[in-house]
């Protein structure tokens, strides 16, 4: 009896473990050797068991969007919400769908000093409930703008891109992976094995992605899966492969994030699993090619990978549950973005240029980059802490100041120098500022002039105004630079 009641006891203990095999990670056995997945795939056991699932699946899809349908749901979003939303294609999929993006913002499809934020629903062909919660997400965003606060923030403060569904081709198969049965979210180039280098082989749906992040700055992310229930965060990989804690340089400001995300569910964070709701990838089970922590090494965005229902494919009438659950984090992820962490615009003082510069947090082994047009940056970090903020831009002097950041945002400006080198030269010239040149000019005449003493001391006059009318014009371009900057969490503002 006690044998049994032992057994018993430990087959549940055992349970978890092998539960979230069928959740992210890819292998259906235990044996969770990250790209060893498609080992299982083929065979005539396994053909059997897809058609089965084929069928179970394809009754659970009444109530589901198809790919058409999902098609005219962001048309049809993009018509009634012109004012605030963009719908444009990153690529197409394998069998040559569309895959739509939403964006939403006061300004869709102009660049603004803002961060902005990814969401990327059903990567696994198998996991639809991320691109129904999408779709209800935008019209409920688009429905309470100027009404409720938070959809006002994210709308005014955030550029919101949505991407419903990675993986059309494989939610028509009703499984996993594309067209090509490959799974996305271990086609990504990877930090510890040579997998996926070679760019040109990788999916369509893969690579689409890729591009997306060097067109558009994004400061943070998250892609919806489904098995589960709890938050994941970098690393997902481990460099021995072994299943233990393995955190990035960011991991407080991962299990920050996690955290929001979790705290704001019905009961992600009530969970016994996981405590707190939150889970390291590599502790949880390592997998390797994955998109998030791609996204942090490559893209300089913070990725989460969200499991967010037990049940993979839920009947449809579920769904406006599930949104219920969901609906306060998804926004409070996205809101975070403005609502903490530390945010501002980087100039150049000879001339007020915006400088995509560096910025980096002393301590922390990452570096994020402002953006081109207007440098701004946007740096997340968990609130409740002093930090050390370097701005470094090459041929100018790096500036470093320390922040005390609570609850709320921080903002902070940078204005650096030019390096000067031993001659005396500047060494980043270049700016709209044309001073340096007219004053030049003007002494070059008066040298060639005959009266040499009087040329002199009419030189050192025109210098001294010309310095100061420089002086001036520097000024008030960096102070208008200022004066426009859509800052964030305007309570705290440093100009260092
Ligand atoms: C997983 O499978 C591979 C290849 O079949 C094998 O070499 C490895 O030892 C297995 N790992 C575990 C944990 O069973
Ligand atoms: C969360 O609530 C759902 C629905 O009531 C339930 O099925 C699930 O087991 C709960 N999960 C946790 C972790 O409490
Ligand atoms: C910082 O991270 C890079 C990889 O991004 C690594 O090559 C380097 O060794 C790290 N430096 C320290 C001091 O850990
Ligand atoms: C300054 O003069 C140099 C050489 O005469 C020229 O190449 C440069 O474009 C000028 N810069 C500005 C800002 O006018
Ligand atoms: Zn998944």
């Amino acid at each position: 009896m006690k044998l049994i009641f032992s057994l018993l006891f430990l087959s549940l203990k055992l349970f978890p473990f092998f539960h979230p095999a069928i959740a992210r990670g890819g292998a259906r056995t235990s044996n969770t050797s990250g790209f060893m997945d498609h080992s299982y795939v083929g065979g005539w056991a396994r053909h059997l068991f897809e058609e089965n699932q084929f069928q179970k699946l394809d009754n659970l899809a009444q109530g589901y969007m198809t790919n058409s349908d999902l098609e005219k749901a962001i048309k049809s979003f993009g018509q009634r919400c012109a004012n605030i939303a963009r719908i444009y294609s990153i690529g197409k999929s394998v069998r040559g769908v569309p895959l739509w993006v939403m964006e939403i913002s006061d300004k869709p499809g102009e660049e603004e000093a803002e961060p902005a934020f990814k969401f990327i629903g059903n990567v696994h062909g198998d996991e639809p409930v991320g691109r129904e919660l999408l779709l209800l997400l935008a019209n409920w965003l688009c429905d309470n703008y100027m009404k409720d606060p938070l959809a006002t923030l994210i709308i005014n403060k955030v550029h919101l891109h949505i991407l419903p569904s990675m993986n059309p081709d494989g939610f028509s198969l009703r499984r996993r992976g594309n067209a090509n049965n490959i799974d996305l979210n271990r086609d990504f180039p990877d930090q510890f094995f040579p997998i996926n280098d070679d760019v040109d082989v990788l999916q369509p749906e893969t690579k689409a992605i890729m591009r997306w992040l060097e067109e558009i700055h994004f400061t943070a992310s998250a892609s919806l899966h489904g098995g589960a229930l709890v938050a994941n965060y970098p690393w997902d990989g481990t460099r021995d492969k072994s299943k233990n804690y393995f955190g990035c340089p960011d991991d407080d400001t991962f299990r920050f994030l996690a955290s929001v995300y979790s705290r704001s569910h019905y009961n992600m964070s009530l969970s016994e699993e996981f405590k707190g709701g939150i889970t390291n990838g590599a502790s949880w089970y390592p997998i390797y090619g994955g998109m998030q922590d791609w996204n942090y090494i490559y893209g300089g965005c913070f990725e989460l990978t969200l499991e967010i229902s037990d049940d993979k494919w839920p009947t449809a009438n579920e769904l406006p549950i599930l949104w219920h659950f969901n609906k306060m984090s998804m926004l409070n992820l996205v809101a975070s973005l403005v609502k903490t962490g530390v945010h501002g615009r980087i100039f150049s003082s000879d001339c007020g240029r915006p400088l995509p510069a560096s910025v980096a947090i002393k301590g922390i082994n990452y570096t994020i980059k402002a953006s081109q047009t207007f440098a701004d940056y946007h740096r997340l970090l968990a609130p409740g802490g002093r930090f050390e903020v370097v701005a470094t831009m090459p041929g100018y002097k790096s500036k470093r100041t320390h922040i005390l950041l609570g609850e709320e945002a921080a903002t902070v400006d940078f204005v650096l120098d030019p390096e000067i080198t031993p001659t005396g030269t500047l060494l980043r010239s270049g700016c709209d500022c044309s001073c340096d040149n007219k004053s030049r000019l003007r002494l070059v005449g008066f040298l060639s002039g005959p009266q040499l003493e009087l040329s002199f001391i009419l030189i050192l006059i025109l210098i001294l105004i010309s310095m100061f009318l420089c002086f001036l014009l520097k000024r008030r371009t960096i102070f208008t630079y200022l004066k426009h900057r859509q800052s964030v969490g305007q309570k705290r503002s440093i100009v260092v």
